[in-house]
């Protein structure tokens, strides 16, 4: 029976009694569903290994409870723990075979010769390695892709209770990464093993995962589904992080309204849109940034009462809309912006000067990042 993954108050604190100490977690709480895939999701250095590994039993954690149910995980020695790990360098055995490769739990186990094969050859069915495995060469013999199967096919079949994942596709080329990202959503689906998997792509977490953690400096700054930190983030951390989010210069010039820098573009923010905490005691003149995604935003080649001014860098045709690439006149924005358009404008080339449009209702306002 699959329970719930508890992390309750966990720190880790790397060198706690050394000169330079590292607090890779911090305070980190939260709950992960039986039979759900759940992504990390956060900047190189940000703890996501570090997560992993105290799960594991790999490392001890300095306070705060791992749970696994009820039972306290942090007092059960590693090998105890029954998960299933692959690592961010998954190491496969060069010297042996792939059964022996994905056997090699089994027999460390002990377990009889017949029910070994049996196992190894369900597993090698699940991740699609049927025909490789009557060949069995060894690892290198394979392709990438190939190799990453037998990895999950190793962490998966001494049937764990939990299955991490640390960066599985990082050595996979852009196409393959894709396609094998839709295969580990197969596959865990199919076992219904519940899943921490770990990337700093956010189109990868967002793709793969049931619910996402968005983790900075050791530190959850939200939990939800793709959906969810998309259209509600938190800050401007999250909001850049997940998806494109054109960031504005302003100040506060109202309740919900916030003056563009520089300007006088006035703009009317949703309550609900507004993610600065009553808590930070913010003033009229302070200053803030509003938030818009491409889709958000409209050009013009007509100036439009508060619109914003600049020049058109780059147009692109997506397909599905038409992305401009702007870059705004007085420092409005620390870089060019984006705004995604259903049809391309008849009228507009690139190197025109253009109009920007705040869509009424839909841009966000956020706290400025001291640091991202
Ligand atoms: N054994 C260690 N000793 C000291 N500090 C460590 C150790 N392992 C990790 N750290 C530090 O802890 C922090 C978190 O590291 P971690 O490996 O968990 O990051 P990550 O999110 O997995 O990064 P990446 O995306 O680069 O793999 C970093 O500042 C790192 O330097
Ligand atoms: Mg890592």
């Amino acid at each position: 029976m699959s329970r719930n993954l508890t992390y309750l108050n966990v720190n880790k604190i790397f060198g706690e009694h050394g000169k330079n100490p590292v607090h890779a977690l911090k305070d980190v709480s939260f709950t992960i569903n039986p039979g759900e895939l759940f992504c990390m999701l956060g900047p190189s250095g940000c703890g996501k290994t570090t997560l992993l590994r105290s799960t594991a039993g790999l490392e001890t954690i300095s306070s705060g409870q791992i749970l696994y149910g009820d039972s306290d995980m942090t007092s059960i020695p590693p090998f105890r723990r029954n998960i299933g790990m692959v690592f961010q360098s998954f190491a496969l055995y060069p010297h042996m075979n792939i059964f022996e490769n994905v056997a090699y739990g089994l027999r460390v186990r002990k377990m009889p010769d017949a029910e070994v094969r049996k196992r190894v050859t369900e597993v090698m069915e699940l991740v699609g390695l049927t025909e490789e495995l009557k060949r069995n060469p060894s690892p290198t013999g394979l392709s990438g892709g190939q190799q990453q199967r037998v990895a999950i096919a190793r962490a998966l079949v001494y049937q764990p209770d939990l299955l991490l994942l640390d960066e599985p596709l990082a050595n996979l080329d852009a196409k393959l990464r894709r396609y094998m990202r839709a295969e580990i959503r197969r596959i865990q689906k199919a076992t219904n093993i519940t899943t921490i998997f770990v990337t700093h792509d956010q189109e990868e977490a967002m793709a793969i995962g049931d619910r996402l953690a968005v983790l900075r400096k050791g530190v959850v700054e939200q939990i939800g589904s793709s959906n969810e930190l998309y259209t509600g983030p938190d800050n401007a951390f999250v909001a850049n992080f997940i998806g494109k989010m054109n960031f504005f210069n302003a100040r506060l010039s109202g309740a919900n309204q916030a003056t563009v820098d520089t300007t006088n573009v006035a703009v009317e923010i949703n309550p609900q849109k507004n993610r600065i905490p009553a808590s930070a005691g913010l003033q009229a003149e302070s200053k803030v940034l509003i938030g818009a995604r491409p889709e958000q935003l409209e050009v013009s080649s007509h100036k439009q009462p508060d619109s914003l001014e600049g020049v058109v860098q780059i147009i692109q045709h997506l397909g599905q809309v038409v992305r401009y690439e702007v870059l705004l006149d007085d420092k409005v924005c620390d870089a060019s912006i984006e705004v995604d358009m259903p049809t391309m404008l008849e009228d507009v080339r690139e190197h025109d000067r253009i109009h920007v449009i705040f869509k009424k209702g839909l841009p966000f306002l956020f706290l400025p990042e001291v640091d991202n």
